[in-house]
């Protein structure tokens, strides 16, 4: 893995080409964003309205590149304390409202399976201080705990 200058700003995974990097939205063109959009629409998960609302607001994205064309996006997702307290009371887990949500954790199908979301969650998570929450609806990616602290049964996350 070669590193860029600086706290870890880019990454060349492997011998794979491709590059993964945490960048602010405002860093990407108009078609770099519409192309995260489609990514992460294809995934099929998400709201689209509130995706394409709050993806440009995202505190951070990271990026993945194959060659110049983006592979993979992940977010730490803005702001949203409704949002927030509503997923802390299903969860009956109690964490600030003011705490910001990982998401939006979409891979390319063509780049799927060669641990890609584990890159992406790990370099949002290095860039950030601070509590986070993720939800999911995935029976198995509830199950799937590696490398993440798992809340209690009784308190997990209801999604
Ligand atoms: C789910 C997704 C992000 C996984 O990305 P990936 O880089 O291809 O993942 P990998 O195959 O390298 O596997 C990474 C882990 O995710 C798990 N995983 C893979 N596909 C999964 C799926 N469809 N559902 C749940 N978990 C999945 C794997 O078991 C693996 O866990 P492990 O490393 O502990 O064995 C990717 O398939 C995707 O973009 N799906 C559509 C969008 C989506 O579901 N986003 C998540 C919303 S919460």
């Amino acid at each position: 893995m070669l590193f860029c200058a600086g706290e870890p700003p880019c990454r060349l995974l492997g011998r794979t080409g491709i590059w993964l990097r945490a960048e602010a939205p405002g860093e990407l063109t108009l078609g770099e964003m519409k192309r995260c959009m489609a990514i992460i629409e294809d995934g099929g998960t998400v709201s689209l309205r509130t995706m394409k609302r709050d993806l440009p607001r995202s505190q951070m994205l990271a990026i993945a590149r194959y060659r110049t064309e983006i592979v993979a996006v992940g977010a730490i997702k803005p702001v949203r304390k409704d949002h927030a307290a509503a997923i802390a009371a299903k969860s009956r887990y109690s964490f600030p409202a003011d705490t910001p949500e990982l998401g939006y954790v979409a891979i390319d199908a063509v780049h799927q399976g060669h641990g890609l979301s584990h890159k992406i969650t790990r370099i949002l998570l290095s860039r950030h201080t601070g509590q986070l929450f993720a939800t999911t609806d995935s029976p198995r990616m509830k199950e799937n705990s590696r490398g993440c602290r798992v809340l209690p049964r009784r308190k997990r996350m209801g999604r």
